[in-house]
Formats: structure tokens, sequence, C-alpha cells
């Protein structure tokens, strides 16, 4: 049975792309297989972060995840930094991987922005902390948005080499498992950005925690273009914002884009938004509401933390311990 792993940033409150592009697909692997699921904290500080939105973040996002369906008595839920074997493995991966291969790393480049100088060094080597997090308990597969593919290549890069340079077959090569239709929603400003928790701008994006009027009035004002919606997916090609309602419609019914575009073609969105912004507030009213519920118990919260971070450690010890042993590490 494959092991499951994947992460989150609590870098803000989880959006809507988080969930159709990934925490939908976690709920789904975990009928089958045994789930890892992280709030990555160490990955949310590679920028900074007010220490006190942090602490609220991660509980919240943790919070989140249970509430669209993990369930931590399971499988497990942990935050990053509650299971030191994170840093110690991404450590030994600092000096496993190449800078030629970190200096290819686009989201590197997006996210230090025109002032590389001054990103923090963790942000450089953010990629080889999330190799960690998935090889330190031999987790093969890895349900992710689109965004991540460049990061899953790497760590297989970094799994290869180590099992090279080590003479041992002992990391495993990972498959990303990335969800057919909504891999990659959109801001509901700018159709050619990615969906981010991280935006500055509120109305870019569709928060679980958001209410039914905040989400009617977001996707209301969301960009578009003045044409009625096409019959073919084809004509949606250059109509990015188009595509991403459309996309998003589709995925939250569990239909093929072209059974949306069947029924709306020749409507205009004026008639399109208002039945997504039904659909999207129908879909996340009883996340927000079980958010509430968690997050109104912080000590519950953080109890199911602490047991998911035992047993989280419980798997990764012993493999940061191989690892260490044939580095040439002595035992401690
Ligand atoms: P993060 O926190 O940016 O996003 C969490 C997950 O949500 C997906 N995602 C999206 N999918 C579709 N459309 C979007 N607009 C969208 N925005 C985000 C992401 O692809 C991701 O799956 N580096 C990771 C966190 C991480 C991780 C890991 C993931 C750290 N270690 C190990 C997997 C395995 C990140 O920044 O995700």
């Amino acid at each position: 049975m494959a092991r499951v792993f994947s992460g989150i940033q609590p870098s803000g409150v989880p959006t809507l792309g988080n969930y159709l592009g990934a925490i939908r697909n976690w709920v789904a692997l975990q009928a089958a297989h045994e789930c890892v699921f992280c709030v990555v904290d160490l990955h949310a500080i590679t920028v900074w972060q007010d220490p006190a939105a942090l602490r609220q973040a991660t509980r919240e996002m943790a919070a989140s995840v249970i509430a669209c369906g993990i369930d931590p008595a399971r499988h497990i839920l942990f935050h990053q930094s509650a299971v030191p074997a994170h840093a110690q493995l991404a450590w030994i991966f600092n000096c496993v991987a190449r800078l030629g291969w970190l200096n290819r790393m686009t989201q590197f480049k997006d996210k230090s922005g025109s002032d590389r100088e001054a990103a923090s060094a963790g942000l450089y080597v953010y990629p080889n902390l999330m190799a960690a997090d998935i090889l330190a308990y031999h987790a093969t597969l890895v349900p992710v948005g689109d965004d991540q593919r460049q990061h899953i290549e790497l760590a297989n890069d970094i799994a290869q080499k180590f099992n090279h340079d080590y003479a041992a077959d002992f990391f495993p090569q990972i498959q990303a498992a990335i969800p057919a239709i909504s891999a990659r929603v959109m801001s509901l400003r700018d159709g050619t950005k990615k969906m981010s928790k991280s935006d500055p701008s509120d109305q870019s994006r569709i928060s679980l925690t958001d209410d039914a009027d905040t989400i009617v009035q977001k996707i209301r004002k969301a960009k578009t273009d003045p044409a009625p919606l096409p019959a073919t997916l084809a004509e949606l090609e250059h109509r990015p914002e188009a595509r991403n309602l459309v996309g998003i419609f589709a995925a939250l019914t569990d239909t093929p884009a072209q059974s949306v575009l069947d029924r709306f073609a020749g409507q205009g969105f004026g008639q399109f938004k208002p039945v997504l912004a039904e659909c999207v507030a129908e879909a996340l009213a009883p996340i927000r509401a079980e958010t509430r519920r968690l997050m109104a118990d912080i000590p519950a919260l953080d109890a199911l933390l602490r047991q998911g971070a035992a047993r989280a450690a419980a798997i990764a010890t012993p493999i940061l311990a191989e690892a260490e042993a044939l580095v040439g590490l002595l035992p401690r």
C-alpha cells in the first residue's frame, strides 16, 4: 500500500484553489491509503510571518483540513515543526541537492521577485525541505496541485542522487497525484495568475472561511469578458477568466467542463455567476461551520496535533536514523 504524504503552508486561510487542487484529493485518498498530512509552518517562515498570525493560521489550517474531511484519528495530521526529523533530513538534502537544480526552480524566481538578493536562504532551499517532508516517511504518492510538479521532480532527483552517492536503494521514487480538472484554480481578478492565500487582494480568492454573502459578492465582481459562454472548450482557450469559472463549476459539480458548456452555452455571466456562487456557497458552508466549531476549542485541537506529531515521529525518526547511518553519522 503506497503511503500518501502532502502538506499545506499556514500562510493564510486556505482557498478554493487549495481545496479543489489538493485537499479534496487528500480526503479521497484516505479510503485506500495510509495518509500523512502536514501543516508546513517551517515552509511558511521562508517569508516573514507575524508570529501571532502564524500561530492562529497554523491552527486554523489544521481545523480547516479536518473540516474538509480529513480524519485525524485514522490518519496523521500534525504541524511540521513538531517533528524535528523534517529539518534534520532537510540538512542532509541541502548537502545532496546541487545549486544548479535549485537555480532552475520557478517558484523561487516567482517568490523572490525582482530583489533576489533580499530573499531568505530558507526560500532558496525550500524544495530540499519539501523533499525531506515526503521522503522522511518513504511516502510514494503526493496529492498536489499543478504548481508543485517541479518540486516533486526535484525531490525525485534528490532521492536518486542520495541512493547513488551512498550506494543504497533507500529512498523510493515519488509520484505526484494531480487532479484532472482543477489542478490550477486561477485568481478571480486575473485569470493568468493562480488563486493564492497570500495574494494581497482578498477579492482575488474565495477563502474556505468566506460566508455566503462574501462568496456571492466576490463572484459577482470576478473579472470576466462581455461575450456569452461558448459551446466548446476550444473557444475558452483565450478567455482565461471564463475558463476558470467554468472549471470551478465543473470541479464542484463533478462534471466534465464540456457538460457545463452544454448547459450554459449562449448565456451571459449575469446568468452563470449567480448559479456558480450558489454552488460554491453550498459546498463551503459545512466546511466553514465545522472549522469554527473546531477553533472554539483550541486545547482539543492542539491535543490532536500533538498526537498526530507523535505518530508522525514514530515513522520518520527511524527513517532519519537509517539515512544518517548511510551518510556515516554516528548514532545519537
Ligand atoms: P501551498 O500551501 O501553496 O498549497 C497547498 C496545496 O494546494 C495546491 N494549490 C492549488 N491547487 C490548484 N489551484 C490553486 N490555485 C492552488 N493553490 C495551491 C498546491 O499545489 C498544494 O498541493 N510547497 C507546498 C507545501 C508542501 C508540500 C510538501 C506539499 C510542503 N511540503 C510536501 C506536498 C508534499 C505549498 O506551498 O503548498
